[in-house]
């Protein structure tokens, strides 16, 4: 199928070098195919159709997963570690080589500036070359046997053909982290992009067929119908599925996915504390919360979501935020200037303002932002990066992920204080805080309920950091040594009788 433009964003479209990666098709089989049934894709600063998309069916999955198994049958017998390894990088360069024009893509139809599309393709290849080095590093190990004239060794095997759900917030690195592991061991991988961004799914996995991916390793089908897409999670071909996304989802794909015990990584919402302590750098710690309560507009699982800072230093540190946050300049990702994009639809715009309501009809203090920026098209997704001062835990922002750019600040006392209100959630994904004192760093470091703990920086999302939740927010690991391991299942080897 020819792709389907509105014109307001054709010329954007015409800056691509490879106008053949915006696709709008499926690739089930080894073929691009182009359904009868599309939906509409929206491009958030307008509100506009950006294209029709591919919407596959039931069936559609049920042939996807049948090929895939064909695939991985083969690709995990006839590739050596070395090959696969050879083959990610060649997709790793293409994507390099590609990255402005996935950029676009990203911008067109997420939203985020370009600078932060671009710096999502770097990290989204960064998964890419970290686990073509980690192919070669599937090693089992010989064990010291209880029994005479015996050797027990273990053997990693690739857990088979793996379902693949994916996010709308980064619509490429949500897709390498997971399927270059599975592809590393010798999987195969049948991707469900986003709805909301499909178009630079099929843009990577062009270039994975082009890298010289057995085409039948790979499946893309973007969807609308969430019964298809069930499929993945119900079929006992499909040996694991790994999700992206709300808890609430993650559990009812979970729970589906049990049914045929398949293994599972979910990866879920969040609520993540940020602490300033009154020993902390606030300038550094005003950099690290914009850093991480700003990126993608707010929009990631590990985006400070409650900012706890101590009665003493709460005033500076909130003047400084605010100084910070009006110098964004919100408005279209593909605009120089912009520094913050619109949110991705207008349930995400809601949420925010629902947020702020709510905190100030129960007292908060609207310290910056709250409405609608000026010069942005009005039909577009757009709110202003906003702070809350005086917020309190009886608030929706204290114990609901808004998602977006809102920057609610609480006070504390003391460090018992600070770390009880930080756990006092089911979720457990990211948590930050900031001191100089080393004892502390360490204590709170440790008593953090969370997978992921920044020390006096904002930033923590990186190919070789393990990235994963506890309580809630989910079970596994991605990226790093241990983003292997959900990808292959361990076999163990008994010899006996080595004397006879
Ligand atoms: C996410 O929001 O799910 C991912 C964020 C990241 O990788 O930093």
């Amino acid at each position: 199928m020819s792709p389907s433009v509105s014109s307001p964003f054709v010329g954007a479209l015409k800056t691509l070098k490879r106008p053949d990666l915006f696709i709008a098709d499926a690739f089930v089989a080894g073929q691009w195919v182009s359904p009868t049934s599309t939906f509409p894709v929206y491009e958030p600063s307008t509100g506009q159709v950006l294209g029709s998309v591919a919407n596959m069916t039931r069936d559609d999955f049920v042939t996807a997963i049948k090929s895939a198994d064909k695939g991985y049958r083969a690709y995990s017998t006839s590739t050596t570690a070395h090959e696969r390894s050879a083959l990610l990088r060649k997709w790793y360069d293409l994507i390099m080589q590609n990255k402005e024009d996935i950029a676009t893509i990203l911008v067109l139809e997420n939203g985020k500036t370009y600078a932060e599309a671009v710096g999502e393709v770097a990290y989204a290849a960064s998964f890419v070359s970290w686990f073509s080095e980690e192919a070669s590093r599937a090693y089992g190990d010989v064990i010291p046997s209880s029994m005479p004239n015996t050797t027990v060794m273990t053997m990693k095997q690739p857990v088979g053909v793996c379902g693949i759900i994916t996010p709308w917030n980064f619509p490429a690195a949500m897709i390498t982290r997971k399927i270059a592991p599975a592809l590393a061991v010798g999987c195969s991988v049948v991707i469900k992009p986003p709805s909301e961004t499909p178009y630079t799914a099929a843009a990577l996995v062009k270039l994975a067929v082009e890298a010289g991916l057995p085409a039948d390793v790979i499946q893309l089908l973007p969807t609308k119908d969430r019964e298809a897409a069930t499929e993945i999670c119900t079929s006992p071909i499909v040996k694991k599925v790994s999700f992206t996304g709300s808890t609430k989802v993650g559990i009812h794909l979970s729970k589906l996915a049990m049914g045929t015990m398949k293994k599972v990584s979910m990866e879920l919402g969040g609520n993540a504390p940020f602490i300033v302590f009154e020993d902390a750098n606030i300038d550094l710690a005003v950099q690290g919360a914009m850093v991480c309560k700003f990126r993608c507009s707010g929009q990631t699982c590990v985006c400070a979501n409650r900012i706890f800072v101590q009665k003493s230093v709460a005033k500076e540190f909130t003047a400084k935020l605010v100084a910070e946050v009006e110098k964004l300049k919100v408005g279209y990702g593909l605009d120089k200037e912009t520094t913050q994009g619109p949110l991705v639809n207008r349930n995400g715009v809601e949420k925010v303002k629902q947020h702020i309501e709510d905190a100030l009809a129960k007292g908060a203090r609207l310290e910056t932002g709250g409405g609608v920026p000026k010069d942005v098209d009005p039909s577009g997704f757009f709110i202003l990066p906003s702070v809350l001062s005086g917020v309190t835990t009886d608030m929706m922002v204290a114990s609901d992920e808004t998602f977006g750019p809102l920057a609610p600040i609480f006070e504390f006392e003391t460090e018992e204080e600070a770390i009880s209100m930080a756990n006092n959630t089911e979720f457990g994904l990211a948590g930050y805080f900031f001191s100089t004192n080393i004892g502390r760093c360490l204590r709170v470091a440790s008593a953090l309920e969370c997978g992921l703990v920044g020390v006096n920086t904002g930033k923590i999302s990186a190919a070789e950091s393990p990235f994963g939740g506890v309580k809630q927010s989910g079970v596994g690991r991605e990226g790093s040594m241990y983003g292997l391991a959900e990808y292959y299942v361990i076999k163990a080897v008994t010899i006996g009788n080595t004397n006879a």
